[in-house]
């Protein structure tokens, strides 16, 4: 079997190690000035500095069918967007005024618009129109970079529209060029008929949905919404319980909005991730670091809700995993850019670019159960990465407000 090689590329990555990179190890990232990548089959077949490639494939007498000169553009491995909620039917813009005139998000959510007003534009969307709207936010993400992304549903809320909701996640795997990792969020708000009785619609969650969604068989996660006037800490305790029972892996959004202990609750239920945690408490997060919980960190939302960011590097000196997200939707953060988010990262959070580097690849890999395959540039992964316009993934954070993503590849195939 013959393969290509990419040479003269300035490439930088994270190494796997045995868990997700934490403290000092998530700025630590192997670097090569002048680099190569040879791809066989998809997969990194060989990388490192270019003399050295060289020399390993000349003494294995390897096929090189093709090469491309990279004439020193940066290369990274392709981002893992681990947290999303990019499966929606309509926009709310009206709604981001609503915010910009100073109600709050949790006022619009608490009134029956927020979240609930997707519910019913998922209801009223055909499963092709909702697959159309989505292909197009997903294929932008593609654009931006982002070659794996993690998608929840949870703008059905009853048991068909959930079901229509990860069959058209599914589907994103199968028609875009993505690796998609499908989470069921059926606890993503109380529906308007169960307001003021949410643990009725939490019996329902556990006894009917769950049990379909197990034998749809789409659903690797099962996420739920922790934060006041939604999923209470009891209620979502028990949600994640079921859910592990049946076999599907845990997330959880904790301490977004309010400090409800949520980070507490993914600490003692071990889950994959805790997702948001702009309100976390230290002891929270000293528990998460002791339980291995990874924080999946979303720069984005701070910014389009206006609030101050998750203390990132608060997390990375307690030894808490950090990877960064989009978080992706139409309510608190319309945004698939994962540059946007990485210049925050450096900007707002104060991380170093390995820090974010690590955060937007092979944590967030880590986050979506997916280390193995993607989220660094090491032989025997999917060759998934991008070049930038500049030396250095540090282009992501200097040069602000555009995108510094040239070229988007795929299992070693240009796609973007
Ligand atoms: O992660 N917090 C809950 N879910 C999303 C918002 C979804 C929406 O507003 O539609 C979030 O911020
Ligand atoms: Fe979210």
């Amino acid at each position: 079997m013959g393969g290509k090689l990419f040479y003269n590329a300035a490439i930088t990555t994270p190494l796997m190690g045995g868990a997700p990179a934490a403290g000092a190890a998530q700025g630590r990232v192997a670097s090569w000035e002048k680099g190569a990548l040879f791809v066989e089959g998809g997969l990194v077949a060989a990388v490192g500095g270019e003399a050295e490639v060289r020399a390993a494939l000349a003494a294995k007498d390897a096929e090189i069918e093709e090469e491309r000169d990279c004439e020193g553009a940066a290369m990274i491995p392709g981002f893992v967007d681990p947290h999303t909620h990019i499966c929606f039917a309509a926009r709310r813009e009206k709604e981001f005024t609503m915010r910009l005139q100073g109600k709050t998000y949790l006022e619009i959510l608490g009134a029956g618009g927020g979240i609930l007003s997707s519910v019913n534009a998922v209801k009223a969307a055909s499963e092709e129109e909702l697959f159309e709207t989505t292909r197009e936010n997903v294929l932008s993400a593609l654009n931006f970079g982002t070659t794996t992304m993690e998608v929840k549903s949870g703008y059905g809320l009853d048991t068909a529209e959930e079901l229509k909701m990860l069959r058209v996640i599914a589907r994103l795997g199968e028609e875009t060029p993505l690796d998609i990792v499908p989470t069921f969020m059926g606890a993503h708000a109380v529906p308007a008929e169960y307001k003021g009785r949410a643990d009725d619609f939490v019996d329902i969650l556990v006894d009917e949905m769950l049990p379909a969604v197990k034998k749809q068989g789409i659903a690797r996660y099962c996420d739920v919404f922790c934060e006041t006037g939604v999923y209470t800490v009891p209620q979502s305790r028990r949600i994640l319980e079921a859910a592990r029972k049946l076999g599907m892996k845990l997330r959880i959004h904790a301490d977004e909005v309010d400090d409800t202990q949520g980070a507490g609750l993914a600490a003692e239920l071990r889950v994959a991730s805790a997702e948001h945690l702009l309100a976390a408490n230290e002891k929270n997060l000293k528990a998460m670091a002791a339980a291995g919980v990874i924080a999946d960190v979303l720069p984005a939302t701070a910014y389009s809700l206006r609030k101050p960011y998750a203390d990132a590097r608060r997390m990375i000196e307690l030894g808490v995993p950090v990877a960064l997200a989009s978080d992706c939707n139409p309510g608190s953060c319309f945004c698939e850019s994962m540059p946007f988010v990485f210049g925050l990262a450096v900007m707002n959070m104060n991380m170093t670019v390995e820090e974010a580097l690590t955060g937007c690849t092979l944590n967030a890999a880590w986050a979506v159960g997916l280390q193995d395959k993607v989220g660094s540039l090491e032989t025997g992964k999917q060759a998934d990465f991008l070049l930038l316009d500049g030396d250095s993934p540090t282009i992501l954070a200097y040069h602000a407000g555009v995108s510094p993503v040239m070229e988007v590849y795929k299992k070693g195939v240009y796609v973007a």
